[in-house]
C-alpha cells in the first residue's frame, strides 16, 4: 500500500523519539512491500519560534492530505512559567486535534511482564492489569466558550460543556471495543456535582440499551483515580471525557511500568494523529536518554488502527517486547532490584527495536 506520513516532532524530546518512529515504520513499509511517503512539519514551541503560530497552515494542509500523523510532544518550559504568554505551544496541538476532528482518544495501557518492579505500584496489583482508554478530545472543558478573563482580568472563566451527540459518538465507540473484550464499561465522571456530567450519565445510560451484552459501571473521577491504583484489574474498557481522561491516563501510566511507554491514538473523521502519552520532557531533551519506545508503540497504534495493517502492527509491538525480555531499559524503567538490566540512551534502545524487527520479520519470511 502507498501511504503518506507526517511527522511532527513538536519539541523537547519529540525529534530523537519520532526519528525512531519513522526508522521502525520505514523497516515495516521496506519488509512488506509498502511504500511510506514521510512528510515533516512543525507545531508548538518550535513552530512559534519559526513562524510565530503554534500551528501554521502548511502544517496543517499537510496534515490534512496525509494518510497518518506522527507527532513527538508539544511544549516547553518557558510558557509554564509565564501563564500570561498569549501564543502558546499547547494551542497548536488543540487546534489540531479540533480541525482533524479527532474526538476519540485511544490509549492502552498494559504491563508488560519485565516491567512489573519499574512501576511504583505493587506486583501483586498490577499483573495482568489490561485497560483500553476511551478519552472524549474535542469537547469539555478543553474547547468549552466562554474561556476568558473577567473584572480586569480578576476573574477567570473556563467553561465545560458536552452536547449529547458528542457524548454518543465517543460512548459508542467505547461500546463497541467493551463488546468485542470482556463486555465491561467504566463510564468516568462527576454527575453528583457537575450538569454537564448528568448529561453524560444520561447518554451512556440510553446507549446502554443497545448494547445490553456490556455491563456499564458509572464512577465519579475521585472515586475512579483512587480505584485505578487500588485495584486497576476491575477496569477493561473506560470511557470519560477530555479532562478526567487527561488526568487519569496519566494516572494509568504507573500501570504499564512507566509513562514512557503509553502510546495513544486519536481518530475521528479521517486522518488520526498517533503520539505518546508523555510530554516533551525539556530537561532531557537533547541529552539522548528520552525513551522511544511509547513512540515506536504509537506507530504499532499507526499501523494497527491508521492502516489496518495487524500483522505490520504485531511485529512492532513483540520487537518492543523482546528488546524489554532481552533486559534493555531506558534509566527511567530501570529497576536496581533486576540484576541483569542493561540501560541504554534513546538510539541505543531504539537500535534493539529495529533488530529485533529485523529478526521477527526474517523469521515470518522464512516460515
Ligand atoms: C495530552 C497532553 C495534552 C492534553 C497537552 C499537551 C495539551 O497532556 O495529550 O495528554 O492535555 O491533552
Ligand atoms: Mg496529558
Amino acid at each position: 500500500m502507498n501511504k503518506k506520513i507526517v511527522i511532527l516532532p513538536g519539541d523537547g524530546i519529540g525529534l530523537e523519539i519520532t526519528q525512531w518512529g519513522k526508522k521502525v515504520l520505514q523497516a515495516i513499509a521496506e519488509k512488506f512491500n509498502h511504500s511510506f511517503e514521510f512528510e515533516q512539519a512543525l507545531i508548538g514551541h518550535s513552530a512559534i519560534e519559526a513562524t510565530g503560530n503554534p500551528l501554521p497552515d502548511e502544517t496543517l494542509v499537510a496534515c490534512k492530505n496525509a494518510d497518518a500523523v506522527m507527532l513527538g510532544a508539544v511544549g516547553h518550559p518557558m510558557y509554564d512559567n509565564d501563564p500570561s504568554l498569549k501564543v502558546r505551544p499547547e494551542q497548536g496541538l488543540l487546534k489540531i486535534r479540533k480541525e482533524l476532528g479527532l474526538y476519540a482518544n485511544i490509549r492502552p495501557v498494559k504491563i508488560f511482564d519485565e516491567l512489573i518492579g519499574a512501576s511504583s505500584l505493587k506486583p501483586e496489583i498490577l499483573r495482568g492489569a489490561d485497560i483500553l482508554f476511551f478519552r472524549e478530545l474535542t469537547g469539555g472543558i478543553y474547547f468549552g466558550t466562554p474561556s476568558e478573563r473577567r473584572d480586569d482580568g480578576h476573574t477567570a472563566v473556563s467553561t465545560m460543556v458536552y452536547s449529547k451527540s458528542e457524548v454518543e459518538r465517543i460512548a459508542r465507540m467505547a461500546f463497541e471495543a467493551a463488546r468485542k473484550r470482556k463486555k465491561i464499561l467504566h463510564s468516568i465522571d462527576k454527575a453528583n456535582v457537575l450538569e454537564v456530567s448528568r448529561l453524560w450519565r444520561e447518554v451512556v445510560q440510553q446507549l446502554s440499551k443497545e448494547y445490553s451484552d456490556v455491563t456499564v459501571v458509572h464512577q465519579f473521577i475521585d472515586n475512579a483515580a483512587m480505584q485505578m491504583i487500588r485495584d486497576p484489574k476491575q477496569f477493561d474498557v473506560v470511557v470519560t471525557g477530555n479532562m478526567f481522561g487527561d488526568i487519569l491516563t496519566d494516572e494509568a501510566s504507573q500501570i504499564s511500568g512507566s509513562l514512557g511507554l503509553l502510546p495513544s491514538a486519536s481518530i475521528g473523521d479521517k486522518v488520526g494523529i498517533f503520539e505518546p502519552v508523555h510530554g516533551s520532557a525539556p530537561d532531557i531533551a537533547g541529552k539522548g536518554v528520552a525513551n522511544p519506545l511509547a513512540t515506536i508503540l504509537s506507530a504499532a497504534l499507526l499501523l494497527d488502527i491508521g492502516f489496518e495493517m495487524k500483522k505490520e502492527s504485531q511485529a512492532v509491538i513483540n520487537a518492543v517486547d523482546m528488546v524489554l525480555k532481552n533486559g534493555y531499559r531506558t534509566g527511567e524503567i530501570a529497576n536496581a532490584e533486576t540484576p541483569k538490566e542493561m540501560i541504554l540512551g534513546t538510539d541505543g534502545i531504539g537500535a534493539q527495536v529495529l533488530k529485533e524487527l529485523l529478526k521477527i520479520l526474517k523469521l515470518k519470511k522464512n516460515s
